[in-house]
């Protein structure tokens, strides 16, 4: 089917669908669902078809709060290795603004959003907050630390309502867990995990769902009996023990395990609680800007191509205000869709899955044009 009727036909449903929905649901909610849908249908149909000028906007968001670390894990760009030089990464944190102008054009069509990339995100004092206002847009958020802090806003983390955060900590010892996680502190880490336990339980609240991710390598599989023993009395709700990507080539000492079978143990788990903090994201709904989206067709968003008339071939219409830094649709060396970020002030990165069969890890290249 040519790209135009697609688009009409998209319209169409959503015009068709609207009506019944919101007899099931507030407004805000059938909109806010119809835009993702809509948005999927149709970065599917740019993915099969190979656009490289897109309508679909990602699905699926990336956020890094904070550029830094102050650890120097192995092939990590902050790597304390001579490798690190090799890195442009200047530190920095990401501001309010910029968040809020890429959420409002972002967020009412995205699926989830990770809060991490290559910094620790609880760096930032401001993270908390951003998790709380993706929920605008009913966002599943995401995130990843490292956990070795000496502040932390645990009951920042928890009221804004973080459904879940993998906690990467690949020891049961001190010894052991400063091979990877170097400059780290193991006593340190063990005590956040006790406090953020402690401040869900204060809070009564299932979220953050704790997964602790325990990275295998040939340095640490000796402590894998242990370090179930250790999550399972510490209160996390899950552990997983994963195969890394390797990193030799920057650490020669650190190798993995090869075919080791990735495992999760799942300790405290109740998927009604975890569907119930859901679905309370649903009540900080932002109609306004929902509205806004919902009133522009996607047929007004195209435009032919003037030279072949090929309707397959679109350009995207540039209408919604954007921040200059999230501006530009690039490929970075790795063939990754992103558009750009601002290394100084934080890094937003959205990446948009454009294979039509891939993983549920929802990032993808470009296709090959
Ligand atoms: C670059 S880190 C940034 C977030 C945070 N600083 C942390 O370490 O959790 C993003 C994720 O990559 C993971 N990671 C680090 N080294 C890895 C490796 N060799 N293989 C797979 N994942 C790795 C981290 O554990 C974390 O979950
Ligand atoms: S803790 Fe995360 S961001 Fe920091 S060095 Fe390690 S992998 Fe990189």
């Amino acid at each position: 089917m040519p790209f135009g009727q697609f688009v009409s036909l998209v319209d169409m449903l959503v015009e068709r669908y609207y009506p019944a929905l919101k007899l099931d649901m507030p407004e805000g909610q059938a909109k806010l669902l119809l835009l993702k849908l809509s948005n999927l249908l149709l970065s599917k149909y740019e993915c099969v078809h190979k656009h490289t000028t897109l309508i679909s906007h990602p699905f699926s968001l990336i956020v890094d709060p904070a550029n830094g670390c102050s650890l120097h894990c192995p092939a990590c760009v902050h790597t304390s290795s001579g490798n690190r030089k090799n890195f442009i990464w200047p530190g920095g944190f990401l501001e309010e603004d910029l968040f809020l102008a890429f959420l409002d054009e972002y967020g009412p069509y995205g699926f989830d959003l990770y809060f991490a990339n290559y910094g620790e995100p609880l760096l930032n004092k401001l993270t908390p907050r951003f998790i709380q206002m993706a929920r605008r847009f009913a966002l599943p958020t995401f995130s990843s630390t490292s956990l070795s802090l000496k502040t932390i806003n645990f009951e920042g983390l928890v009221l804004s309502g973080l459904p879940f955060l993998i906690l990467s900590v690949d020891g049961a010892t001190s010894a052991t867990y400063l091979q990877y996680r170097r400059n780290g502190d193991f006593a340190l880490v063990i005590d956040n995990i006790r406090k953020l336990v402690a401040a869900k339980a204060r809070m009564n609240s299932y979220t953050p769902v704790l997964h602790w991710q325990f990275l295998v390598f040939e340095h640490n599989v000796h402590e894998v009996k242990e370090v179930k023993e250790l999550a399972a009395t510490m209160g996390v709700n899950q552990l997983s023990l994963i195969t890394p990507y390797p990193v030799a080539w920057d650490e020669p000492t650190i190798s993995i395990t090869k075919d080791w079978p990735t495992e999760t143990l799942l300790f405290h788990c109740d998927m009604d609680a975890y569907k119930a903090a859901l679905d309370r994201m649903l009540i900080d709904l932002d109609n306004e800007v929902i509205n806004r989206h919902f009133l522009r067709k996607w047929s007004d968003r195209i435009k032919p191509r003037r030279e072949t008339g090929d309707e397959a071939e679109v350009m995207a219409v540039k209408s919604l205000a954007q921040p200059q830094s999230t501006r530009e649709m690039k490929t970075n060396a790795s063939g990754w869709a992103e558009t750009g970020g601002n290394a100084a002030t934080g890094f937003i990165r959205t990446l948009r899955w454009t294979q039509p069969a891939g993983s549920c890890h929802a990032l993808g290249r470009r296709p090959s044009t």
